[in-house]
C-alpha cells in the first residue's frame, strides 16, 4: 500500500490543479489528503473548490504584507500548524520564499517547458500566446521544485505537446493542461515513495528497487 502524503495547497486564481488533485485523490489513485488550501486571493475561485470538499481554507493576502518575507513567513507559520510533507504550488501567483529546511519539499507546475517561456509575469495564457508567436513546434508542462526564484528549481517531470498552426492560447492550454492533471500527480507519488534525489540542479528519479538502499545511504550521511 502506498504511503498517504500529506499536501498543503497554495493557490491564487480557479484552482484547476488543485481540482485535479481533489480528482485523483477521490479516484484513489493519488494516495494524499490535503490538509489546508491557502489562497492568495479572496476571489479565487478554487477556495469553493476547497470548501466544496470540506478542505481546511487560509486567507492570506499579499496586499496585508510589508513585503515578499513577511508575507512568505505567514504562510510558513499557517503550514506548520499543520502535518505537511509536501507544499504544493498550484496557480500560485507570488513569490514564496521558502525557508532552506523546505527545500526539496515545495513543488511547482508551469504550464511551458522550463527554461523558455516562465519567469515572473508569465503564467495562464500569457504562456501559451507567447509559445504561439515564437513558432516552437512543442509545448508541455514542468513540475519542478521550488527555489527561490520564480519557475527555476529542479526539473522533475516534463510532459510534451506539439503546437499546431491553428492554434490559439485556449487550444493549447487544454491540450497542456491535460499533461498536467498526469504530470503533476506523478510527481507526488514518486515523492511520496521516496524516490526523487536532487542532485545539484539535476532530478534523479531513483528505480523503486533501488529505494530501501537509497534512503539507508540519505540517512546515515545525515
Ligand atoms: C495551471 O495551468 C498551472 O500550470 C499553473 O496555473 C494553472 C492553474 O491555475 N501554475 P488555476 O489553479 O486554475 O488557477
Amino acid at each position: 500500500m502506498p504511503k498517504t502524503i500529506n499536501l498543503a495547497v497554495l493557490i491564487s486564481g480557479g484552482g484547476s490543479t488543485l481540482q485535479n488533485l481533489i480528482d485523483k485523490i477521490r479516484s484513489d489513485s493519488l494516495h494524499a489528503h490535503i490538509k489546508i488550501v491557502i489562497s492568495s486571493s479572496a476571489k479565487a475561485y478554487g477556495l469553493k473548490r476547497a470548501k466544496q470538499n470540506s478542505i481546511p481554507i487560509s486567507l492570506i493576502e499579499f496586499a496585508d504584507y510589508k513585503n515578499t518575507e513577511e508575507f512568505s513567513n505567514t504562510i510558513v507559520k499557517e503550514i506548520e500548524k499543520h502535518p505537511i510533507d509536501l507544499i504544493i504550488l498550484a496557480g500560485f501567483l507570488h513569490l514564496f520564499k521558502i525557508p532552506d529546511k523546505y527545500i526539496g519539499k515545495v513543488m511547482n507546475i508551469h504550464p511551458g517547458l522550463i527554461p523558455s517561456f516562465c519567469g515572473k509575469g508569465y503564467y495562464g495564457n500569457r504562456v501559451h500566446r507567447t509559445v504561439i508567436e515564437s513558432g516552437v513546434k512543442v509545448s508541455g508542462c514542468t513540475v519542478h521544485f521550488v527555489d527561490n526564484e520564480y519557475d527555476r528549481g529542479p526539473i522533475i517531470i516534463q510532459r510534451t505537446v506539439p503546437v499546431l498552426y491553428d492554434d490559439t492560447p485556449d487550444t493549447l492550454s487544454e491540450r497542456v493542461f491535460k499533461e498536467e492533471c498526469i504530470a503533476y500527480p506523478d510527481a507526488i507519488r514518486l515523492f511520496a515513495e521516496g524516490r526523487l534525489e536532487i542532485v545539484g540542479r539535476r532530478v534523479r528519479i531513483v528505480k523503486p528497487e533501488e529505494t530501501k538502499q537509497w534512503i539507508k545511504q540519505k540517512d546515515s550521511n545525515r
